[in-house]
């Protein structure tokens, strides 16, 4: 029988999200469009699945598009402004009446998601209770928003303590003032401030759209907070996306290793951004998603890890660990999160206007992707910074490679002469390729 390559690749690819995400809190905000019929069953699958790995969740949930079913049901149409609900009697009335219905509808699904995924063997308990507390959102622009509030406090230790318990807790969009008084919130305040509070690693928005999308439609996979911050200053995202970008800004510039926008609507969309390289949606960190970056004496490993097979192939050129520690400045090293994809290396020669490219490697599981071509560049980069004119790459391999990015055959003898004395030492035949960086030397 042969191996089912695809899901193994699969699986590895998924094995180190899972054990990072084991312990982890995620706040998964879900809008309540999502929250019905088959929809809303497969989402309680995957988050059964989630909790099952170990992953602590927090869920909160919408009631927009209930609140507005029952506006309708009695005639009313929802008054807005500024993007949010006024809520008169009536109003609060169906919003407690609409998160009474989706909270009842959640634990159900939840209760069925694990009867199909019987995980853990003991029922997923769903925590709920007085976590959120509100205050009125008050008089805006001489509109009083009546029981429209805003999140004043969230109680970290009562939902800590719920999520050691093993339980997943269930947070409806009402909060309960010092007085008494119930205030109609935003999902997406409650998610925001969850998050903050809990230091959550990840906010997860689960809504329509498939994540924050560009001028053209398109999804914008990754963003670092600055960048998200930029996109709004310029006014470069649709209207009814701005709160939920905002959102996400936030909490990433408040703690939050990580905010992830998604359709929640594409069955196993949460599963996909969870627990691939690349995800379906959006995706903002705090920091750059990908970057290269000067090694350090403890990525050695990691790019033992890359060059050992090909060493073994002959493809490069044997480099004991003393080698590596002794020359690990000399290496920049390509991380998509967190972990390291790529290395490359600039030697530099008794002559300051010749350096060598060496040891260039992306692993295979993230070839073809274009890392290689950035390592080049950055490699050039830095060859330029250095006033480096001449910059040779040998490689047995790779020749097409580099002569398809501006490199030309070159005949060893132009080699420094103590590349060349290495180069007949090794006896490798190695090509030679050279490349004109421009700089002025
Ligand atoms: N010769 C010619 N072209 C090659 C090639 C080779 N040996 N290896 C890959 N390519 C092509 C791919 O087919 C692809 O072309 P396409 O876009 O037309 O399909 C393109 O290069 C991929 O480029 P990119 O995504 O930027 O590169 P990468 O991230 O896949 O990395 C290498 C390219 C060479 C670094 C990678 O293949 C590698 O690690 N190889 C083994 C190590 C090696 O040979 N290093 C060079 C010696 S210093
Ligand atoms: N699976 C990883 C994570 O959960 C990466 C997701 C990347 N997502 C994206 N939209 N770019 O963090």
């Amino acid at each position: 029988m042969t191996a089912p390559v695809d899901f193994i690749r699969d699986f590895r690819e998924a094995a180190p999200y899972i054990h990072y995400l084991r312990g982890k809190t995620l706040v998964i905000g879900i809008a309540g469009s999502l929250l019905s019929g088959s929809t809303l069953q497969t989402l309680a699958a995957d988050l059964n699945l989630l909790a099952s790995l170990g992953v602590r969740l927090v869920v909160v949930h919408g009631s927009r598009t209930q609140i507005n079913t029952l506006a309708e049901a009695h005639g009313l149409t929802p008054q807005y402004h500024n993007g949010r609900r006024i809520t008169d009697e009536t109003t609060l009335a169906h919003a407690k009446q609409a998160c009474g219905m989706v909270r009842s509808d959640i634990e159900a699904a939840l209760s069925f998601g694990l009867s199909q995924t019987p995980l853990r063997g003991k029922p997923l308990s769903i925590a709920g209770g007085n976590f959120v507390s509100a205050r009125p959102l008050g008089i805006i622009d001489g509109i009083d928003m009546g029981y429209t509030g805003i999140v004043r406090k969230i109680d970290t230790e009562a939902v800590r303590q719920r999520l050691n318990d093993g339980a997943l807790v269930l947070i409806s969009p009402l909060g309960h003032s010092l007085s008494g008084k119930t205030f109609n919130l935003s999902m997406g305040d409650i998610a925001e401030a969850a998050a903050v509070a809990l230091q959550a690693e990840k906010l997860v928005y689960l809504v329509e759209q498939e994540g924050i999308l560009n001028e053209h439609g398109q999804v914008l996979p990754n963003l670092s907070g600055q960048e998200a911050r930029a996109l709004l200053a310029g006014g470069r995202v649709q209207s009814n996306q701005q709160r939920l970008l905002q959102s996400a800004v936030n909490a990433v510039e408040n703690g939050v290793q990580r905010t992830q926008i998604l359709s929640g609507r594409q069955n196993g969309s949460l599963i996909a951004e969870l627990f691939t390289r690349h995800g379906v949606g959006t995706s903002v960190a705090r920091n750059a998603f990908m970057n290269i970056r000067q090694a350090q004496t403890g990525d050695i490993p990691d790019i033992t890890a890359l060059i050992r097979p090909l060493e073994e192939q002959g493809i490069l050129l044997r480099r004991s660990r003393e080698y590596l520690e002794n020359h690990i400045g000399e290496f920049s090293v390509l991380e998509h999160d967190r972990r390291i994809y790529g290395c490359v290396a600039l030697k530099t020669f008794a002559d300051p206007d010749i350096g060598e490219l060496a040891c260039l490697v992306v692993s295979p599981e993230a070839q073809d992707s274009g890392y290689g071509e950035l390592l080049l560049e950055h490699l050039l980069g830095q060859a330029r910074s250095r006033n480096i004119r001449t910059l040779y790459a040998l490689s047995t391999h790779t020749g097409e490679w580099f002569l398809e990015r501006g490199f030309q055959t070159a005949s060893s003898e132009a080699l420094p002469p103590e590349r060349l004395s290495e180069y007949h030492e090794s006896g490798r035949k190695s090509k030679v390729f050279v490349y004109h960086t421009g700089a002025n030397g």
